[in-house]
């Protein structure tokens, strides 16, 4: 028996419930100074906290049926391979893709975004074409296409943001030509909180025959995502952001241009047919997925859909807001803290400069009261170079983070300022 089994069909949301289901936010960290501090978690956009029924489904995997999946006859080689498969139904149906087909398992966003720069990156673009990014992506989202740029004699184009940061739709709309050969674009921004008007640039895009990737890597775990809606003709995120393993992600695609792109890895499993003279290559999306895939964590991967799908989003989604309000509201309060991302539509994302406080320093303040925020640039230097600033302090809200670990964080924030502060 699988542990997902275990999980009720309808959870309702209780934020002291739902804690629960996290055994490592029960912990003081550094227990050896006077008994510890308790654990306030708020690097959720980093990571994600895995709940009790994920961990679970990793050890029952290894503890009573690891084995190598699709090529074996054997009894754990059966379960491990059905159990693997289920995943990508899951999948499919989390993202409410058309077909299995369309599902690539990858290490998480950043491969999947490699693997569309190398795919169809390089056979699709050309010397002199463009392709268009935003302002505000993270690095994963920048460097695989200059290295297509670079070996394509390709150009980079940026839409830029206000300092709200906010996509400047009209300059969006400029950037468009027939030079434009494709867009990649960020759902939801990890260092602003930002939440950009995907669907209107897919559907401008469209308009000019260009294809459309969504880095849905801080968007997955807040809000229903639906691809056949969206009509993007890819769709990247990580399983670890989303309460699942490390080491897990997906790349959907449309099947039409996933047929039509090249492998991007070789080796085994996304062959059909090897000899010295020719070889010929699996279907769909075995093509996609060379070697020995991540079974243990594929699976409990999919114990965190599960999870999720049991979760009631729109409840959870409206208190991950309310944090979000609340954060910014007592932050805004403190003299000399300014917020760097103010946009109308924002995700559970504060992120916040201290006038004459170090950004670093503060967070290791922070750190020593239990409180993990993250500090520095995101892997999103151009966004700290567009607001002038070396990097910010970041805090990052999931469901089972609470009002009162806020006004922990702000109480700390004000000790940081009268101790750290340079006059
Ligand atoms: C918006 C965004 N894109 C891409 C990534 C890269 O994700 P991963 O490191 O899981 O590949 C991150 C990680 O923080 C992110 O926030």
């Amino acid at each position: 028996m699988t542990t997902h089994a275990s999980i009720e069909k309808v959870k309702p949301f209780d934020v002291a419930e739902a804690r629960k289901d996290f055994p490592v936010l029960f912990q003081k960290v550094y227990p050896g100074s006077k008994g510890g501090k308790l654990l306030i978690y708020f690097d959720n956009a980093a990571t994600s906290q895995k709940p009790q029924v994920v961990i679970d489904a990793l050890v029952d995997y290894y503890s009573t049926y690891n084995a190598n999946i699709h090529r074996g006859v054997h009894y754990l080689s059966q379960k491990a391979s059905q159990a693997f498969d289920e995943v990508r139904e899951k999948v499919r149906a989390f993202i409410n893709a058309e077909s299995e087909k369309e599902i690539i398992f990858t290490k998480g966003t950043t491969e999947s975004i490699n693997l569309v720069a190398s795919s169809y990156g390089r056979k699709y673009i050309g010397a002199g074409d463009e392709i268009v990014i935003t302002a505000m992506e993270h690095h994963s989202n920048i460097v695989p296409w200059q290295l297509l740029c670079e070996e394509k004699q390709a150009v980079l184009k940026v839409i830029p943001m206000n300092d709200s940061g906010e996509l400047l739709m009209s300059e969006f709309e400029k950037l468009l030509s027939p030079k434009t050969k494709f867009i990649s674009v960020v759902h939801t921004s990890n260092s602003l909180g930002t939440i950009n008007p995907v669907k209107e640039i897919i559907r401008a895009a469209h308009q000019h025959g260009i294809p459309v990737l969504v880095d849905g890597a801080q968007a997955v775990a807040h809000e229903v995502i639906d691809v056949q809606e969206l009509d993007c003709d890819f769709f990247v995120f990580s399983g670890h952001k989303m309460f699942g393993p490390t080491g897990t992600g997906c790349l959907y695609g449309k099947q039409a241009l996933l047929e039509a792109m090249p492998p991007y890895q070789g080796g085994g499993e996304m062959i059909q047919s090897v000899s010295f003279e020719k070889t010929t290559y699996n279907a769909l999306p075995y093509k996609f997925e060379a070697g020995t895939p991540n079974v243990a964590d594929v699976i409990a991967f999919g114990t965190a859909i599960d999870y999720l799908g049991a979760l009631d989003r729109e409840r959870v989604s409206k208190y991950e807001l309310g944090l979000m309000q609340y954060a910014s509201d007592q932050l805004e309060k403190i003299n000399g803290v300014k917020l760097i991302g103010t946009a109308k539509k924002k995700a559970g994302i504060v992120s916040f400069v201290i006038d004459g406080v170090n950004a670093l320093d503060a967070g290791m303040y922070l750190d020593t009261r239990g409180v993990a925020v993250r500090t520095g640039h995101h892997c999103t230097e151009p966004v700290m170079k567009r607001f002038n600033i070396p990097g910010t302090l970041r805090a990052s809200f999931m469901f089972y983070n609470t009002k009162e670990e806020i006004d922990v964080l702000i109480d700390g924030v004000r000790k940081a300022i009268s101790l750290l502060e340079k006059k």
